[in-house]
């Protein structure tokens, strides 16, 4: 069975009363029950953790190395100015997908820019919770083929 883990950075822990018009109205409960939910059908089987920490982020993807087949990750204000998470991504060689709740390309002028994008498989921005799933399900694909 194929391991992947999905890393949710700081402040979404708050989803659900956080800026509901921006990031939507599901808790960060709902939207792991339905990835969770999904993941399950496609008998994937999912670790997920949520930290404020960046620190924890990259022990969290270090500590990957061998136990994972794949990271979603959302690293939330992280995207925009840690290289420290990008260095982690690449050192690991795990693919990874980078998943935004908002389009981040349609805000604020230092939203549009990612740092870790670049070391991801690719990016999902802009779908809500189902980004996520969309992220799974690319994930799986890409793990499925022969040369990923
Ligand atoms: C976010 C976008 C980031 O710019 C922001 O700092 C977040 C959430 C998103 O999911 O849309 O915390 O990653």
């Amino acid at each position: 069975m194929r391991k992947i883990l999905v890393i949710h950075g700081p402040n979404l822990n708050l989803l659900g009363t956080r800026e509901p018009e921006i990031y939507g109205k599901m808790t960060l409960k709902e939207i792991n029950a339905k990835l969770n939910q999904y993941a399950k059908s496609k008998k994937i089987s999912l670790k997920i953790v949520q930290t404020n920490w960046e620190g924890k982020i990259i022990d969290l993807i270090q500590n990957a190395k061998g136990g994972f087949d794949g990271i979603i990750i959302n690293p939330a204000a992280y995207t925009h100015y840690s290289i420290a998470i990008y260095d982690t991504i690449l050192a690991v060689g795990i693919p990874a997908m980078e998943v935004h709740l908002s389009n981040i390309y349609k805000r604020e002028e230092f939203r549009r820019k990612s740092v870790i994008a670049s070391a991801c498989l690719g990016q999902i921005c802009g779908f809500g919770w189902k980004g996520y799933v969309m992220a799974l399900d690319s994930l799986i694909e890409i793990l499925g083929r022969k040369n990923h």
